[in-house]
């Protein structure tokens, strides 16, 4: 049901709601790194101008922000009825993991929705019929942008099928990735950040190459928080039984069918194995990680794989560290061939971040993946949240 209303009290109205919405996001962000495959969500309950209720979504299987927001509305003893809901992503209305948040919403007898967004999954199209059939006032679109970004992954596995890709890279001043004296090119404070990325991906994905010149972990260490699964991509499966990266059994390598069984049913004690065609279809890998929950992958390198993921177009994000060092001899990494769409730059500890994404190589390519992305956007995903 919409109500017309003078200009006056519509600009009060969306000042007092984008208000609400930020606390919203706020709250959502609570959740990052730990609701995956789901959204990250925020729902507050307001009723006369006051806060009677608030919740964000936890854990993938675990309640909906807007569930817990009316279960906290109880245990303040406030009563939902005539409140009106806030919430960072438009409220489910199908059965998952957990119930319709539409039936609870209608149940709890809220009388206005305000949504961030919508949910572009298919399974939640019926929203916005179910409010109106049941007279509860229905807004979404406030601070949508932002909305967006908290849940780029999940939107971009639900209108693509495809995993979200941030690929990241340290360079010294003369644009070398290795080669440095001492174990890192850049600065703690830059690799501190490294870690938070890691902590709210699925997995952190490298090549062969990186593993047996670093022997790196891979995991998080600086900050608190999840480890990330870690991919390596090594189609002989040259990985040394050893190695660091296989210490914690939470590695998956992808591998070919050039490996002899005995090397897989050793390695298979230390690591996840999968066998594919064709280890240089990055699409198709790609497609079959994100199916079993695998929504943002942090592409850590080195040279050959970061070229491989730009080549096949598949970045959404670049993270790109400068550090003010210059390294005589070692593998060059051009920053002259990043077409950046938009970019920010900034200091982080002595090292330079550039961070933003990058434009599809030519126009042509442009239209593909605009195609390609409207012919997968109506497809039921492998999603119930
Ligand atoms: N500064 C940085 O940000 C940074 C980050 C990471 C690494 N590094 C440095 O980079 C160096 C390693 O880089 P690199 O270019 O030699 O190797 P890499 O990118 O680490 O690994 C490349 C290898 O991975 C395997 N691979 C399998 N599927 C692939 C695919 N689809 N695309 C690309 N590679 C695939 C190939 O080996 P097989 O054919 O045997 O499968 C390939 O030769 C190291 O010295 C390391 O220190 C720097």
């Amino acid at each position: 049901m919409y109500i017309t209303k003078s200009t006056n009290y519509k600009q009060k109205n969306s000042m007092k709601d984008t208000f609400f919405i930020k606390k919203t996001i706020e709250l959502a962000k609570k959740g990052l790194g730990e609701t995956s495959p789901n959204p990250c969500v925020g729902a507050i309950l307001v009723k006369n101008g006051k806060i009677i209720g608030k919740g964000w979504h936890k854990k993938a299987g675990g309640p909906h922000a807007e569930i817990i927001a009316i279960d906290d509305c109880g245990k303040r003893g406030e009563k939902t009825e005539g409140s009106t809901l806030y919430v960072s992503l438009s409220p489910c209305c199908h059965y998952g993991k957990t119930g319709p948040c539409t039936e609870a919403i209608i149940d709890a007898k809220i009388s206005k929705v305000v949504a961030a967004m919508s949910d572009p999954n298919p399974l939640c199209h019926n929203t916005t019929t179910i409010f109106k059939k049941h007279n509860i006032e229905y807004t979404v679109g406030i601070m949508e942008q932002q909305a967006r970004e908290l849940n780029a992954p999940y939107l971009k596995y639900i209108t693509t099928g495809l995993p979200y890709i941030t690929l990241k890279m340290a360079l010294s001043l003369n644009e070398k990735i290795s080669g440095q004296q001492g174990p890192y090119i850049t600065c703690f404070e830059s690799r501190k950040y490294v870690h938070k990325l890691r902590r709210n991906v699925d997995a952190v994905l490298v090549g062969i190459n990186t593993i047996l010149a670093d022997n790196p972990h891979l995991n998080v260490r600086h900050v608190k928080g999840k480890n990330p699964k870690k991919i390596i991509l090594d189609s002989s499966l040259k990985i040394h039984f050893d190695s660091a990266v296989l210490r914690d059994g939470n590695a998956l390598i992808i591998t070919t069918k050039k490996t002899s069984e005995k090397q897989k049913n050793l390695l298979s004690k230390k690591a996840e194995i999968i066998v594919v065609e064709n280890i240089k279809n990055l699409k198709k890998i790609l497609t079959l990680l994100a199916d079993t929950g695998i929504r943002h992958i942090l592409v850590e390198g080195g040279k050959k794989v970061a070229e491989s993921f730009l080549q096949h177009q598949i970045v959404d994000k670049m993270v790109v560290f400068i550090a003010p060092i210059i390294i005589k001899k070692g593998i060059d990494f051009s920053l002259a061939s990043l077409k950046w769409k938009e970019k920010k730059i900034k200091k982080i500890g002595t090292d330079i971040l550039w961070e933003g994404s990058l434009f599809p190589k030519n126009k042509t390519d442009e239209k593909k993946i605009k195609k390609s992305r409207e012919k997968n956007r109506n497809k039921k995903r492998n999603h119930e949240r």
